[in-house]
């Protein structure tokens, strides 16, 4: 038996990276995927490439900061299936630079996408999760939710309320048999960072702090979004995960 047999997800942000990684695990065990992207093109190859492995998968064109994106990429779910079991929050995007020179348009850019796309597609998929009867939501957020780096406060500060979000949403959900959790990924090679990871100094310095020595892959946030998503963690709830090779665990 499949972990995700029968069931129905959503991914946002899934036309690349670590969410393109998530549709792909989900899809393999078993379930129908919605693969929602900003970038249609993005998000048709990859329902193509399932689709082209047997598996069910549907491409849907949406910004999560746009309020009528989300209304019609939920209207998409609601016509097809009329339910939700599994919808994962990973659209995200960062804009590096020093704190001090953060201008109010870079902040509102990471902030509608981090932040108020997070709420809105939380608020918003509400009740096609509660049609489930045992909706999951996972929220991606990221260790740097936890920590300070240089360039990435602004990025933080939305992943940290990210987090904190996850806890309220478990509490107000949980009647409704919606659990809410938190996956937070470390230093994962994606386009998101690859320009920064590929620098040796830089690479060598978060090697150095990982205690298992080596970056993420988009599979093992997959396999943790997996969890989250199966009934494996039935009982959890509210609950954050880093998966960041022991690097949140160190000094
Ligand atoms: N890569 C890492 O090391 C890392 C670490 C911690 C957290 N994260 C988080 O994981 C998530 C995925 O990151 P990634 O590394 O795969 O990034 P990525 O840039 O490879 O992929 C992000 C995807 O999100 C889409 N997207 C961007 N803005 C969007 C919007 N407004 N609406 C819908 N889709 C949008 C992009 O088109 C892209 O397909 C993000 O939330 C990110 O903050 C990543």
């Amino acid at each position: 038996m499949q972990r995700l047999e029968a069931l129905i997800a959503l991914v946002t942000g899934a036309g690349n990276g670590i969410g393109r990684g998530i549709a792909h695990r989900f899809a393999s065990e078993g379930a129908a995927v919605f693969v929602a992207d900003v970038d249609g093109a993005a998000a048709e190859a990859v329902a193509q490439e399932l689709r082209g492995e047997g598996r069910s998968a549907t491409a849907l064109t949406a910004d999560v900061s746009r309020g009528q994106d989300v209304t019609a990429m939920f209207r998409a779910v609601a016509s097809a299936h009329a339910r939700l079991d599994v919808l994962v929050n990973n659209a995200g995007l960062n804009v590096r630079g020093d704190f001090r020179h953060l201008s109010d348009a870079d902040w509102v850019k990471i902030r509608e996408v981090n932040l108020d796309g997070v709420v809105r597609v939380a608020r918003d998929g509400f009740e096609l999760l509660r049609a489930s009867g045992r909706g999951s939501l996972v929220n991606v957020a990221s260790i740097m939710g936890h920590r300070g780096l240089r360039q990435l406060t602004a990025y933080s500060a939305t992943k940290g309320a990210v987090a904190a979000l996850t806890r309220g949403l478990a509490v107000e959900y949980a009647p409704f048999n919606i659990r809410v959790n938190t996956l937070s990924p470390g230093f994962v090679e994606t386009a998101l960072t690859g320009r920064v990871l590929r620098n040796p100094l830089v690479s060598k310095a978060l090697i150095d702090q990982t205690p298992l020595r080596r970056f993420g892959t988009v599979e093992d946030m997959a396999n943790a979004a997996l969890f989250f998503a199966s009934d494996e963690s039935a009982f959890i709830t509210g609950a954050e995960l880093a998966v960041d090779g022991g690097m949140t665990a160190g000094l």
